[in-house]
């Protein structure tokens, strides 16, 4: 599933089940279940995190890149995912280059398919683990309803916006968007949220987090923004904008000076740190209740 079609109780239900695991309720759930991590665009935490929460759990854990495996012989995505079936897998972590390919693997296998990033499609466990990381910062889940988020830099390329827009949503929160239109998609109206023109009207318009995201400038096609100079005037997080109260969140890899200054990364307003450690209980979370060792929902 997509965050798009959560409901408030499944968010809780996920970050419940990643709060006991935090606090050692489990002793290797994910024992006996074979799951691969078939990564075939860079990663560096959300690999690493799905391998630990796996491991931690006592599965079988396989990682799959495109290098160094069939797929640079020419091997489809459908081959590989009947391949993994066959050997038995449990589930199949995939993140892709290609909007909608964990959706088509999911055609392919009986396992369950986590979708760990696909394009400029979806990334849902990171929208929970932003969740988990700003919900333990406010103290509880509950405390999320009615908080103002801003979603600030390149919502165009960003499948993290795509997850974590309805992710906060779901939760209660108020989001608006903070970009120049070049890098809003066209459908963005669609979400219903205001559209503000820098990180200065966001604050105005009252929010609590400022949830930046990185310029992607490898899915970019031509020129989006005038330069990077002109782009940080208005939406490059910095010093300026910290204040009691405004929380700074970014999924990583962070371009320090570009869309935030590295004083900011490591400051105290900063939850990036606590959104790379809640990786490991949301996506063990996230593994039980797709494999069914946890009944609910999955992401
Ligand atoms: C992001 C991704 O790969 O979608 N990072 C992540 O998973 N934490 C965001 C990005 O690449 O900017």
């Amino acid at each position: 599933m997509t965050l798009e079609d959560a409901h408030r109780e499944d968010v809780r239900t996920v970050l419940e089940l990643a709060g006991e695991i935090s606090d050692r309720q489990f002793d290797r759930p994910l024992a006996g279940k074979t799951i691969f991590l078939a990564f075939f665009e860079p990663s560096t935490r959300t690999a690493a995190s799905f391998e630990l929460a796996a491991k931690n759990a006592g599965a079988n854990v396989i990682s799959i890149s495109a290098q160094g495996s069939s797929l640079e012989k020419g091997e489809s995505l459908m081959d590989t995912v009947v391949t993994l079936d066959r050997l038995g897998a449990d589930a199949l972590v995939v993140r892709h280059q290609a909007a909608g390919a964990a959706a088509l693997a999911q055609k392919f296998t009986q396992a369950a398919v986590i979708n760990a990033g696909d394009g400029c499609g979806q990334h849902p466990t990171q929208a929970l683990l932003d969740l988990y990381a700003l919900s333990g910062a406010l103290g509880g889940f509950d405390e999320l309803a009615g908080r103002r988020a801003a979603v600030v830099g390149d919502i165009l390329h960003s499948r993290v916006a795509r997850s974590v827009i309805p992710g906060f949503r779901a939760a209660g929160m108020e989001v608006s968007l903070v970009a120049p239109h070049t890098l809003l998609p066209q459908a963005s109206g669609a979400w219903g949220a205001p559209v503000l023109d820098s990180v200065d009207e966001a604050l105005e318009w009252g929010a609590e987090v400022l949830y930046v995201l990185r310029l992607q400038r490898e899915r970019m096609a031509g020129a989006r923004i005038p330069s990077v100079a002109e782009y940080g005037s208005r939406y490059r997080v910095d010093k300026r904008h910290l204040r009691p109260g405004v929380w700074v969140m970014h999924p990583g890899p962070v371009n320090r000076g570009v869309e935030i200054d590295g004083d900011v990364v490591m400051g105290g307003a900063s939850l990036i740190p606590d959104q790379v450690a809640a990786g490991i209980p949301v996506r063990t979370a996230v593994l039980m209740l797709a494999t069914g060792v946890e009944a609910g929902v999955t992401a």
